[in-house]
């Protein structure tokens, strides 16, 4: 499992915030989530091994938790908002909209790589619904417009890194 640097060595400093190992499970997996995107297979024990405890414990905890994804997402991840404000204000338009950007469906990788394109629940900015986060940027008042023009940028830097 190829963690970076920085990672590792946070995860070492959480690990010393809780008087029982374990109780760090659920910090590590975040942490690695937000390093790879994902929780890989071997992610499972080897944060079992770092805490202490049986791979199962790790894995009850992954699996219960939707918020953690077992597979692998595109470069940049869309995260489109679908609670009541913004579903009322058109999150589902501009989810499509999003979808048809990047020839993709929700929950799937791009056929570029580029995206992938997820329904979250509020992300606490319902006054300025529409919302929309890609990767840790908050995007208010996405309506369909919004998002193609979000969707030319994230293609736009694609390119340039080609
Ligand atoms: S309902 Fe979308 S940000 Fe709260």
């Amino acid at each position: 499992m190829n963690l970076k640097p920085e990672t590792l060595a946070k995860i070492d400093e959480v690990i010393t915030h809780y008087p029982v190992k374990r109780s760090a499970t659920l910090p590590l997996l975040h942490l690695i989530q937000e390093d790879l995107g994902y929780i890989p297979e071997e992610a499972i024990t080897w944060i079992a091994t770092k805490l202490e405890i049986a791979p199962i414990n790790v894995y009850e905890v992954v699996t219960f938790y939707p918020m953690f994804r077992r597979k692998p997402i595109g470069r940049r991840h869309i995260k489109v908002c679908r609670t009541l404000s913004c579903a009322l204000m058109g999150g589902y338009k501009t989810c499509e909209t999003f979808e048809k950007e990047f020839n993709t469906h929700r929950g799937e990788i791009s056929p570029d790589g580029e995206v992938t394109i997820e329904f979250v629940e509020c992300l606490a900015s319902c006054g300025t619904a529409p919302v929309v986060m890609i990767d840790d940027d908050l995007h208010e008042k996405v309506d369909c417009a919004k998002a193609k023009q979000l969707a030319e940028q994230i293609k736009k830097e694609a390119a340039q890194r080609r």
